[in-house]
């Protein structure tokens, strides 16, 4: 079957104008920080692509292997008709989970949604090609902001994986869940990837790998406002930076400047002293009592929790009551 043409949710003028938002709150901040959600455009999502295959960058290959060992349990017990993926990107690893429903029968449809429109294409048409009969409809849009507008048809299961849901700060993750849980109806489902706090020394070399992918995929949010807003940033000129701060458990993704310098964006002049950083990212780890708290605060069970073997990631299954 042939995948269905995109449905768009979010025009390109609206992400200018919140582009635009982003970099006038950003970098007019005392404290300059962008969202990471404008590290993906087309060259972003292969980068990132290309991050997950790096020896040092653990999360992918661990929450494969918890999908690979528990795909047929999630549709098993969810009996999923809809399966919603929300920041899908490749929906590489989803593939365990489509196998596994297509063993058992009954889902129908696949609903990826993504800003990156690339990643949408390119995902949308292989999963089609791949799976013969399963309805693929890709969806443009930001998960943030839109899922009032959640396709419905019969037992939903969301699955938010990658340990995505850390790159939101704890009020956004708060909004985010409780508006999950506001779209479903009692009895869907949600899957939820999480990475899980451990040794610094594992987790920063994930963030700062040797050949340079993670700096090139942080210096990429500064070409996407160069091209995107006419900003003239000179990349080069900032450094890459990965810090781990154990108060809040997280990374911290910054770009540091090598020099001082001034940057023209929008109708703003931004001065950036050297050594002064610019927050890109924040990727938050997490353990399992936190998990269970945050989902039970938005009104979700928790039913069940895997790990890989070495206990560096964390699936959640859990339903919206
Ligand atoms: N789920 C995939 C990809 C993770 S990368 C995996 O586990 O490997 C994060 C993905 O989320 C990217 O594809 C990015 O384009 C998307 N994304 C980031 N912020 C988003 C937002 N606010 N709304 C929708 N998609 C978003
Ligand atoms: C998409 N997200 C879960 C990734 C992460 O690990 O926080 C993004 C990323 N940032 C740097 N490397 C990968």
């Amino acid at each position: 079957m042939t995948a269905e043409p995109l449905e768009i949710y979010l025009e390109e003028r609206e992400v200018e104008r919140d582009l635009r938002r982003d970099v006038r709150a950003g970098l007019s901040a005392e404290e300059k920080w962008l969202p990471p959600k404008w590290f993906y455009d087309a060259r972003g999502s292969e980068l990132f692509e290309e991050i997950t295959r790096l020896p040092e960058y653990y999360p992918t290959r661990a929450e494969r292997a918890v999908l690979a060992e528990r795909a047929g349990d999630v549709a098993a017990l969810t009996g999923a008709k809809t399966l919603i993926e929300l920041g899908s990107g490749s929906s590489e690893k989803t593939r365990l989970l489509l196998d596994a429903f297509t063993r058992r029968g009954g889902l129908g449809t696949f609903v990826p949604l993504d800003v990156s429109v690339s990643a949408l294409e390119a995902s949308t048409a292989q999963i089609a090609a791949d799976y013969p009969g399963l309805r693929v409809r890709g969806i443009v849009g930001d998960f943030t902001r839109q899922l009032d507008r959640l396709p419905t048809g019969g037992r939903r299961l969301v699955v938010f994986l990658g340990g995505t849901i850390g790159n939101l700060v704890p009020a956004e993750r708060a909004e985010f869940l409780a508006a999950t849980s506001a779209a479903l109806e009692a009895g869907d489902w949600l899957l939820l990837g999480t990475d899980l706090v451990k040794d610094p020394s594992v987790i920063v070399p994930a963030y700062d790998d040797a050949a340079g992918v993670t700096a090139e995929f942080n210096r990429n949010v500064l070409h996407v406002i160069n091209r995107e807003l006419g900003a003239d940033f000179d990349p080069a000129a900032f450094e890459h930076v990965a810090h781990w701060d154990p108060e809040h458990e997280w990374i911290e993704m910054r770009l540091r400047a090598r020099r001082a310098m001034r940057v023209r964006v929008l109708d703003l002049s931004v001065e950036f002293a050297v050594g002064e950083e610019l927050r890109t990212e924040v990727s938050a780890k997490f353990r399992p009592a936190g998990i269970a708290a945050e989902l039970a605060a938005a009104g979700f069970t928790a039913t069940e929790f895997w790990t890989d073997p070495e206990g560096l990631f964390g699936v959640t299954l859990a339903q919206a009551g």
